[in-house]
C-alpha cells in the first residue's frame, strides 16, 4: 500500500510558543457532498483513551461522521471505520493502544476496505508514530490533535486513493468552531473553553501533543452553553487543560471567573470545571464559585508533590506555602468545599523525606478525592532526561503508602455523609449491581440507590444509609 505523507510532527515544533496571533475558523470539508454519495450507508467506531477533552474530541468526530451519512456500531467485524483516539500521558496509556491494534490489524485483513485510523495524541510524538507506522501497516490513517477537523477530507481522502495517510502537523494550533454537535450524554455535556497548555511541566507530554494555550471567544461559549440549557441539559463541565488561563490569550477583557459567573446566570442546574492549575487560581474565581449555588462546590486542584524541590523540578510554579494558603482560602471562602487532586510518586530522585512530605501534606489538605500515579518517563520532555536512582520497588511501595494517607480522609469523609442528604443527579443504570442507580452529588461522590429507570437525567434527593470509601449506597426521599 502506497502511503502519503501530508504532515508528520516535529517536538521542536510542538514546544514553541510564537505570539502569533490564533486563528479562528469555522470547520468545513472540501469534499462534503461527493463524500455523502460514497459513504451511504456506512459504519463507524470509535474508541477514545485519555481525558475529557479526547472524550469531547469523539463527540465532535462524530458529530461530522453522521453528518455525511455514517452511523456508529460497535459490531466490529461490520464496521467500514474504526478510529482509535488516543492518550499519551503514561506508558500505560499506550500500552493498551499497542494491545487494542493487535487485535483490530485482522479486521483490515478480512476487510481491505476497512479504514483503520488511529488519532490523538500518541500519534502526536515522531518516535510512537514511526513505530506505529512500521508495526502496523493495517493502521491505513493516521491523524493529530490539530487534524480533527478534516477528518471528513482525510477519510475521503483514504477511500477514494486507497493509499495510507498520515496527515500529523506539529502547529501552535487554532480555534474551530463546529457546526454540528453530537453528545454522547443527553444531561451531561462538556464543552471546550480553552486549547492546548503553555505550563510546559517537565513530566507532561500535554503541551507537546495539544499545542499552545488558546481560547475559544466568550460569546462562542456562552451560546453553546445557553443552548445546551435550552436543550434541558443539568450539568455543564467546563473543559481546559488550565481553565484558569482562559482569556489570557484574547482581547476581550474576559477572565475566567467572568466567564464562569455568564455561565452560572444562564440558570445551568449544576457547572463544573477541569481543570485548574494552583499557579493562577485566583480569589475572583473563588468569590464567585462561593456566590453561585449552580457552582459545583467542587475543585480538582493537582498538587503533583509536597515538596517544594520537587515542585520546582517539576516546573510547578508553586510552593507547598503558597499551595496550602491557596486551599485555605478556598476552604474558609466555600463552606462545604470537595477538593481532589493529582499526585505523582517517584519523580526522578524524588528522596523519602521528599515523598514524606507529600504524605503530609495530603494529612493537612484531607483530600475528599485524589487520582495517583507513579511517574511515567515521556520522551521529549525534560524530565526524561533527568537521571534516576529511585529504583521500582520504591516507588510502588510508595505508591501504596500514599494511598493509604489518601484513603484515610476520603474513608473519614465518606462516613461523616452516612445519615445526611444530598441532591444526585441520577447517570443511570449502577455498573456495579443492575438492580440499583447510580449517579453524583454536587461534591462529586459516586451514590448507588434504588429507583425507577425513568429518573436518569434528574436531580432526586438521596439520604445515606452506607459508605464503601469510594462509593456511597442510599436511598431516595422526598423533597
Ligand atoms: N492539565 C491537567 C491534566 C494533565 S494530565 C493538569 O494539569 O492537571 C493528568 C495528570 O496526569 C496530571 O495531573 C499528572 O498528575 C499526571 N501525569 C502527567 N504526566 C505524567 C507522567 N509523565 N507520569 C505520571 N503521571 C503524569
Ligand atoms: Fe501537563 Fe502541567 Fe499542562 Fe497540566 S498544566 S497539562 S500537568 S504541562
Ligand atoms: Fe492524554 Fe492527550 Fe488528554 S495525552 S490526558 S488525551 S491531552
Amino acid at each position: 500500500m502506497k502511503t502519503k505523507i501530508i504532515n508528520t510532527p516535529d517536538l521542536l515544533k510542538a514546544a514553541s510558543r510564537k505570539k502569533e496571533a490564533t486563528n479562528f475558523c469555522v470547520a468545513h470539508s472540501v469534499h462534503l457532498d461527493d463524500l455523502k454519495k460514497l459513504v451511504n450507508g456506512k459504519k463507524y467506531y470509535i474508541r477514545t483513551y485519555g481525558c475529557q477533552a479526547n472524550v469531547r474530541d469523539e463527540e465532535t468526530m462524530r458529530a461530522m461522521l453522521e453528518d455525511v451519512g455514517y452511523t456508529y456500531s460497535d459490531d466490529l467485524e461490520n464496521v467500514d471505520l474504526i478510529i482509535i483516539n488516543t492518550c499519551a500521558v503514561r506508558e500505560n496509556a499506550e500500552d493498551k493502544v499497542y494491545g487494542e491494534i493487535g487485535n483490530l490489524k485482522r479486521l483490515r485483513r478480512k476487510n481491505k476496505n476497512l479504514i483503520l485510523s488511529i488519532c490523538g495524541c500518541m500519534v502526536e510524538q515522531p518516535e510512537i508514530l514511526k513505530r506505529v507506522m512500521n508495526t502496523f501497516p493495517e493502521v491505513n490513517l493516521l491523524f493529530g490533535t490539530h487534524e480533527i477537523a478534516q477528518l471528513l477530507d482525510l477519510v475521503y481522502e483514504c477511500l477514494t486513493t486507497g493509499e495510507r495517510i498520515v496527515s500529523i502537523e506539529s502547529k501552535q494550533g487554532e480555534v474551530v468552531e463546529f457546526k454540528n454537535d453530537c453528545r454522547n450524554n443527553h444531561y451531561k455535556a462538556y464543552v471546550n473553553i480553552i486549547y492546548g497548555c503553555n505550563k510546559f511541566c517537565t513530566y507532561c507530554i500535554v503541551p507537546y501533543t495539544r499545542g499552545k494555550e488558546r481560547s475559544r471567544k466568550f460569546q462562542d461559549v456562552l451560546d453553546e452553553c445557553k443552548s445546551l440549557v435550552e436543550a434541558g441539559y443539568q450539568e455543564i463541565t467546563l473543559l481546559g487543560q488550565n481553565v484558569n488561563a482562559y482569556g489570557k490569550d484574547l482581547d476581550e477583557g474576559y477572565d475566567f471567573a467572568d466567564l464562569m459567573e455568564a455561565v452560572a446566570k444562564l440558570g445551568i442546574p449544576r457547572l463544573r470545571f477541569t481543570t485548574s492549575h494552583p499557579w493562577d487560581f485566583s480569589s475572583k474565581m473563588i468569590e464567585i464559585i462561593a456566590k453561585y449555588d449552580n457552582i459545583m462546590k467542587f475543585i480538582h486542584l493537582p498538587v503533583q508533590s509536597g515538596n517544594d524541590e520537587i515542585l520546582r523540578k517539576m516546573g510547578r510554579r508553586y510552593t507547598r506555602e503558597q499551595y496550602l494558603n491557596l486551599v485555605k482560602e478556598m476552604r474558609e471562602k466555600i463552606p462545604g468545599l470537595s477538593l481532589s487532586t493529582d499526585i505523582i510518586v517517584g519523580f526522578p530522585n524524588e528522596t523519602e523525606e521528599q515523598f514524606q512530605d507529600t504524605c503530609s501534606l495530603v494529612d493537612i489538605v484531607k483530600y475528599e478525592a485524589a487520582f495517583t500515579f507513579i511517574y511515567s518517563p515521556r520522551r521529549g520532555t525534560p524530565a526524561a532526561k533527568m537521571e534516576d536512582n529511585v529504583d521500582k520497588d520504591t516507588k510502588v511501595r510508595r505508591f501504596k503508602e500514599l494511598v493509604s494517607h489518601l484513603e484515610k480522609h476520603i474513608e473519614e469523609h465518606s462516613n461523616s455523609m452516612v445519615g445526611k442528604t444530598y441532591p444526585v443527579l441520577v447517570d443511570g443504570v449502577s455498573k456495579t449491581d443492575e438492580n440499583m442507580l447510580s449517579g453524583y452529588t454536587e461534591e462529586n461522590k459516586l451514590v448507588h440507590f434504588k429507583g425507577d429507570i425513568s429518573l436518569v437525567g434528574s436531580i432526586v434527593n438521596v439520604k445515606i444509609s452506607e459508605s464503601h470509601t469510594y462509593s456511597m449506597i442510599g436511598e431516595i426521599v422526598n423533597g
